[in-house]
């Protein structure tokens, strides 16, 4: 089932993007050499909290923390713990808040101090990779246009395309629906429709796509050890195109 949500409910998810957005700016000048994974953690839940919202994460699915705090090789999902962020780390922190009711789902790369040009190379292209796929969520197109345009300009770039983890519809809950994958052929896949929620998310590796998950059973991580970057927006699709719903501009 793909939702189309009415105006009135996409405000709804509105309000949620606004305590995402505000959250992933504060963490711009939190986030330095010498704090620990779960400062960041303790930093996502408390705000969220504080702005009379859910961290949705705690309990999906057995998830324990606000957030997912992943380091350089580490794709997605990785813990919040005692692992102090080094100078030249990249930090991806991903969570979602529900308000009454509604979610909004961003991930954020964050650099650490003075980072590599690889690894500066590596978040730009992603980032590069997200706003392209962005520009293809239009009324009309179909989801294949997104991952299509995502994987062209990652591999086109030397890197690779992550392909267990996908964007997702979002809206009562964190995944509704539709799948959005970050890799495929223009023209497949489900036609994008004014009123659609979802989010576009890729984690693209410096090297090889694949990945391997801990012992934890939840974290991500590269399987050839190469760095991993990650930026994701929820949008909705308006008439006028696609809407950031959890800029930060
Ligand atoms: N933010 C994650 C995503 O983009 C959703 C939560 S996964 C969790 O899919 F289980 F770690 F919470
Ligand atoms: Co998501």
């Amino acid at each position: 089932m793909i939702s189309i949500l009415s105006e009135n409910q996409i405000n709804n998810i509105r309000e949620a993007g606004k305590i995402v957005s505000a959250c992933h700016i504060a963490l711009r000048d939190l986030i330095k050499p010498g704090i620990l994974t779960s400062d960041v953690n303790d930093f996502v839940r408390e705000f969220i909290v504080s702005h009379k919202a859910v961290p949705t994460q705690i309990g999906y699915m057995g998830y324990p923390y606000a957030s997912c705090t992943s380091l350089n090789d580490e794709i997605c999902h990785a813990f919040p713990g005692n692992e102090i962020i080094a100078d030249g780390d990249i930090l991806k922190v991903d969570f979602v808040v529900t308000l009454n009711g509604w979610m909004a789902d961003s991930c954020w790369c964050y650099a650490v101090g003075d980072i590599s040009e690889e690894a500066a190379e590596l978040m730009k292209v992603t980032k590069e990779c997200l706003y392209r796929g962005i520009e293809k969520a239009v009324h009309g197109n179909r989801i294949g246009d997104i991952g299509n345009t995502i994987q062209r300009h990652a591999e086109s770039n030397g890197y690779s395309v992550v392909r267990e983890y996908t964007g997702h519809g979002i809206g009562r809950e964190i995944h509704d629906g539709l799948i959005v994958p970050h890799f495929g052929k223009e023209g497949k896949g489900p036609r994008i429709r004014e009123g659609m929620v979802f989010t576009i998310e890729p984690m693209i590796n410096a090297g090889a796509p694949e990945c391997t998950i801990d012992s934890d059973g939840w974290t991500a991580r590269t399987a050839d050890g190469s760095l991993s970057a990650q930026y994701e927006h929820t949008l909705a699709i308006t008439k006028n195109g696609p809407e950031i719903i959890t800029n930060q501009d």
